[in-house]
């Protein structure tokens, strides 16, 4: 107990919005969960070289970036951290401007609050009320699991991705996105519109986000990457709580607020996200013009480290309320807006593009679109001769009488 398990951890890293839903704290002050509460906070919080209080209450505390939590890893107990590629230092910031009429003024609230000093890297503190958020503190930071683990991979650090017979359909995941096709795919980008959906309860989420999977036998690993609400009760292993993830920029914090979001009629924000492979294996993750904030270390990877075979761009809505009989959840995916309402209303996905062996970043040549429950949460790719595609995704979730 105490220990996140990473069997059941997924590759994930999300930046999470300003103004997520304030709940109440359930009263459980029980003595002995207190102790392990204090247990659990030590093990997860590293010591701090400078702690930043941010407005929405976060803490961010600058961390010494050899202290970071990605070394709780036991496979990565000798790693040095890797010198960031050219390729991302020589990124054209031109190369992720929209063509859209959107801002990319995007910034994470706890920046107006201060910086992080050279070598130390920005970790959002577990606070006690976010374990007593969390429905379970043995869950506390933890992705719900894809579905039955059946992995046996030969790679002893393999980290178990989220293991499913069934690719496409995953429990209590109703997913929308656009796929693209490929053999080896070394990385893929695009201008994610950032909203604030409706979340309907505690253990519901919803995220807009980009997939690199690679197949692992009968099952697939994948990182990810994008922005996320939850009522709070999920946050956790989406950033750095759990173990793996090396961080290596000083000026983003992974699970800290990010804003301002876009309303309907009003202006739209966008923030670029990258995820690139290097030739040792590493997917490395950058923001906007060329901003890197780490990566995801070879020594964890099986297939992927390889190439990825897949890359899925669009939302994914988490709820024990979804793909069963209704009453369907109310949480909704994208702005909440259905993906046929287009720019200014719903939420969407610009400047898609993949890298491949041609190392040039361009549109995918093969896509399709996808919807588990379209009648819910629909998509619709954009393309208009000489223009860039726009992918636009998402809907209201429960309405009668399409979404019961
Ligand atoms: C780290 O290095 C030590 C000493 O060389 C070695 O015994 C250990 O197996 C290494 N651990 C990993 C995970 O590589
Ligand atoms: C995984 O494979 C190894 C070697 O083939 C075997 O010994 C082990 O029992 C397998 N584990 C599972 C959970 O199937
Ligand atoms: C771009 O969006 C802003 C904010 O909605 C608006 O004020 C402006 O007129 C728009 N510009 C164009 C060229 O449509
Ligand atoms: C990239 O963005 C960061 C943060 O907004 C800024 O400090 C930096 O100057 C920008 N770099 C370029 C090359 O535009
Ligand atoms: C899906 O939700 C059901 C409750 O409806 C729950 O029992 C089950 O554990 C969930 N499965 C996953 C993989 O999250």
């Amino acid at each position: 107990m105490g220990k996140c398990k990473v069997a059941t951890l997924l590759f994930g890293v999300f930046f999470t919005l300003w103004f997520m839903l304030e709940l109440q704290v359930e009263a459980r002050a029980l003595s002995s969960l207190d102790r392990e509460i204090e247990a659990k906070l030590k093990l997860l919080n590293k010591p701090a070289v400078k702690s930043i209080k941010s407005e929405d209450g976060d803490i961010i505390d600058c961390v010494h970036i050899y202290n970071q939590p990605a070394f709780d890893h036991p496979a990565l107990k000798n790693h040095t951290i890797k010198t960031i590629p050219s390729f991302l230092l020589d990124f054209e910031p031109s190369s992720v401007r929209g063509t859209l009429n959107a801002s990319s003024e995007v910034f994470q609230l706890w920046q107006k609050s201060g910086s992080c000093p050279k070598d130390t890297v920005p970790i959002r503190r577990i606070q006690k009320k976010d374990l007593l958020r969390a429905y379970s503190l043995e869950l506390f930071g933890r992705k719900p699991p894809y579905g039955h683990s059946t992995t046996n991979n030969t790679n002893p650090n393999f980290v178990n991705l989220g293991v499913t017979d069934d690719y496409i359909n995953l429990p209590n995941r109703s997913e929308s996105h656009l796929t693209a096709y490929g053999f080896r795919f070394i990385g893929a980008s695009a201008n994610i519109n950032i909203w604030n959906p409706n979340v309907e309860k505690k253990g519901d989420f919803t995220t807009a986000q980009i997939w690199l999977k690679a197949d692992n036998g009968d099952n697939f690993e994948s990182v990810e990457a994008g922005w996320m609400k939850d009522s709070y009760y999920t946050t956790g292993c989406f950033d750095v709580t759990c173990a793996g993830f090396v961080h290596v920029g000083s000026s983003t914090a992974l699970g800290a607020t990010v804003g301002p979001y876009s309303s309907q009629f009003n202006q739209q924000y966008e923030i670029n996200i990258g995820i690139f492979w290097d030739e040792d294996g590493n997917w490395w993750l950058n923001i906007k013009n060329g901003t890197v904030i780490g990566y995801w270390p070879a020594e964890l990877l099986g297939n992927l480290r390889h190439t990825a075979s897949l890359v899925q761009w669009g939302g994914q809505v988490y709820s024990d309320k979804v793909k069963k009989d209704p009453p369907h959840t109310s949480t909704q995916m994208g702005s909440g807006a259905a993906a046929d309402r287009r720019f200014g209303f719903a939420c969407y996905m610009s400047n898609i593009r993949i890298k491949d062996n041609s190392k040039s970043l361009k549109y995918p040549q093969f896509v399709s679109t996808y919807a588990d429950e379209p009648y819910c949460y629909n998509t619709l790719n954009d393309v208009e001769y000489g223009k860039d595609p726009v992918f636009y995704f998402g809907g209201v979730g429960q309405s009668s009488p399409y979404c019961p």
